[in-house]
């Protein structure tokens, strides 16, 4: 296995996933985006988020005027689909824990999407670690704290990189200033993937209704 890059406590695997590992996992993504599509979220104010937003697992993490939780519903109502065994191969790899996520969250950043500096905290412990796998275009990434504020280190994220967000680095701030549009030709239409699993146990977690 590659050598991770440690900044900050986040364990940085790059060029972890070769093509054709790419390949499958853009084929399994596209599963599950067929049977929970990719959706428009909105932050707790009502703020439109940039990126485009699914997720798959026991639970997917949503936002919208209810504010930001894990629940067992897409917003139109159906089950989030299973994480493709591909996936979950990453995770059993490099996240050092011996049980499986509960959710992986799947952002596609079109040309323009970013994402504001934040923390994951909305899983119900924080012993176990964050997994995140980039695809398609360059994504600028930013690592800080776990407080607010002060000093932050970048790091352009390629396809193909895996990072682990465990440790020290759980609840640190990060998130994604800007993509390259175009300099990957993995996704058809252009763009990026991240894919981030977490457990979430008894996390923030909200039983909602199907739609009616
Ligand atoms: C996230 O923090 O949810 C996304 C990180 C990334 O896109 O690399
Ligand atoms: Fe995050």
């Amino acid at each position: 296995m590659v050598m991770p890059l440690t900044i900050r406590g986040f364990r940085v695997f790059q060029g972890y996933l070769d093509s054709p590992a790419q390949e499958a996992l853009v084929a399994g993504l596209r599963e599950v985006a067929r049977q929970a599509p990719f959706y428009a979220p909105v932050t707790p104010s009502g703020k439109p988020m940039s990126v485009r937003m699914t997720s798959a697992g026991r639970l997917g993490w949503v936002t919208d005027r209810g504010g930001y939780r894990y629940q067992a519903h897409h917003p139109e109502g159906m089950a989030w689909p299973p994480i493709p065994e591909t996936v979950l191969d990453i995770w059993r790899a490099v996240s050092g824990v011996s049980r499986d996520p509960d959710c992986c969250l799947v952002n596609y950043y079109a040309e323009g999407a970013r994402m504001g500096m934040h923390q994951d905290k909305d899983e119900g412990q924080f012993e176990w670690p964050v997994v995140s796998i980039s695809l398609g275009d360059e994504g600028l990434f930013r690592m800080g704290n776990v407080a607010r504020g002060g000093k932050t280190e970048s790091l352009w994220l390629r396809s193909g990189d895996v990072v682990v967000m465990g440790g020290e680095a759980r609840l640190a701030h990060h998130g994604v200033d800007r993509i390259r549009f175009g300099s990957s030709r993995l996704l058809p239409k252009g763009g990026r993937i991240n894919l981030t699993m977490r457990v979430v146990d008894q996390g923030k977690t909200e039983q909602q209704p199907s739609s009616p």
